[in-house]
């Protein structure tokens, strides 16, 4: 683990972070979601009233049991495989319903949604949600909190790189079709989400940050996230001027809201249109974004576990060019170097990137040689974790 020093931390303004928030009054409507209509309930305050009972009842059986239907979920894999036998019912029952894909998800904007990864936002996507969306979770305050705390947590790298690994699938068009595995991996991740909401309470540690939150993970924390990595990055499109066409776009969205609902998301949040995702990205982002230990410290084991521990030139290199991509107020959030000689370095060549991209013949790869080799290669890193794990029910929280 990386010995986190006391200049970051204070950098970080995390101890003042951990005294807690006040969230402002949520206010954005239920008529700018897709269902058109809802209670409007705070999403603070709502849970997922579907899975979290099933959860509860399946660790009710034991830790063994849990660890038994880890066994037989391993072999379910695709999205048109019938579930293994073995399971209990009730799981059974909501898995089956869970994996449906709702009544308003459109294949045709899914397959489309599919076409943002391809050359043209290919580089701009990955570099986006590794050095945009990666870093920015470590800022968020109780995704930091309820990571670290976890299981999951004592392997942080791996962690912190499936949530965004699981955004960037979303723009797969392949991970939606019959034989991807798009839709077992999102209701796989929605039982993890109940899971944690059942263990990490249980944890020494929560009672002390959460900022007051006594059950983690609220549709909220959800739709918080998702702004970090897909609103954040059509916004960050849309300022470096290369957002693409309204139709993408609005596909782009639609696969998001198509996978929340997956989460376990209720309609009455998702966002009908970009102008609604940005009034709801305005709302939530402050509050749930700022300084935490834990914050500071994932982030720098995300820095080792790419380009390993030490590695101090790299390492200054890469958090200057984080800094630039996320800007100064989640940066310092993070506690990330400041270079005065880099910082005009990266603000000349990443612009030259994007215009390389508008002229008509764009040659993204030549240019791209721009930024240094050590930036693909993070990148690569990053979203091939080597063995690729399958996602099962954490046994327990983190291990102290
Ligand atoms: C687990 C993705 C929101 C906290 C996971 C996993 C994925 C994922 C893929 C499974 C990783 C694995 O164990 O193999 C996402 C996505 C989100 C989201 C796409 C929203 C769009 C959140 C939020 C929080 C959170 C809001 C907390 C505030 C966690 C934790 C785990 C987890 C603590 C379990 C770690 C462990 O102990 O193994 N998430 N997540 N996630 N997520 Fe999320």
């Amino acid at each position: 683990m990386t010995n986190l020093s006391r200049r970051r931390l204070l950098a970080s303004g995390g101890a003042a972070a951990a005294a807690g928030a006040t969230l402002p009054l949520w206010t954005w409507a239920p008529s700018a979601s897709i269902a058109g209509t809802g209670d409007g309930l705070d999403p603070e305050y709502v849970w997922d009233v579907r899975a979290d009972p099933v959860i509860e009842r399946l660790y009710g059986e034991g830790i063994a049991k849990v660890a038994e239907v880890n066994e037989i979920l391993k072999g379910w894999t695709r999205n048109d495989q019938p579930l293994p036998d073995g399971l209990p019912t009730y799981l059974e029952d909501f898995i089956e319903e869970a994996r449906a894909l709702p009544a308003w998800a459109d294949q045709g904007k899914l397959k489309l949604a599919g076409s943002f990864n391809e050359e043209r936002y290919g580089f701009f996507l990955a570099l986006l949600y590794t050095l945009g969306s990666g870093l920015i979770s470590c800022a968020i305050k109780r995704e930091a909190w309820s990571v670290y705390y976890s299981y999951g947590g004592s392997d942080m790298r791996d962690r912190i790189a499936k949530t965004t690994v699981l955004g960037y699938d979303v723009m797969d068009a392949q991970g939606w079709t019959a034989t991807g595995s798009l839709m077992v991996n999102s209701v796989k991740t929605r039982m993890v989400h109940a899971a944690v909401r059942h263990l990490l309470p249980q944890s020494p540690h929560w009672a002390s940050v959460g900022a007051g939150q006594e059950i983690p993970i609220s549709q909220a924390d959800i739709l918080v996230t998702f702004h970090s990595l897909g609103t954040w990055v059509m916004r960050k499109f849309t300022e470096w001027d290369i957002a693409p066409s309204t139709e993408l776009a609005d596909a782009f969205l639609h696969a998001w809201n198509v996978d929340l609902h997956l989460l376990g998301v209720q309609e009455q949040y998702l966002p009908k249109d970009w102008a609604a995702a940005y009034a709801q990205y305005d709302q939530v982002m402050g509050p749930a974004t700022g300084g935490t230990r834990e914050g500071v410290e994932l982030a720098q084991a995300l820095l080792d576990s790419v380009i390993g521990e030490g590695n101090p030139v790299l390492r200054h290199e890469l958090e200057s060019l984080g800094r630039y991509v996320i800007g100064d107020a989640y940066a310092d959030m993070i506690a990330f170097d400041k270079d005065p000689v880099l910082a005009p370095v990266w603000a000349t060549s990443v612009p030259l990137l994007v215009t390389s991209y508008q002229s008509t013949v764009p040659n993204i790869p030549l240019v791209s040689n721009l930024l240094p080799e050590a930036v693909h290669t993070f990148i690569k890193i990053y979203f091939s974790p080597g063995d690729p794990a399958p996602i099962t029910l954490p046994l327990s929280n983190r291990p102290e």
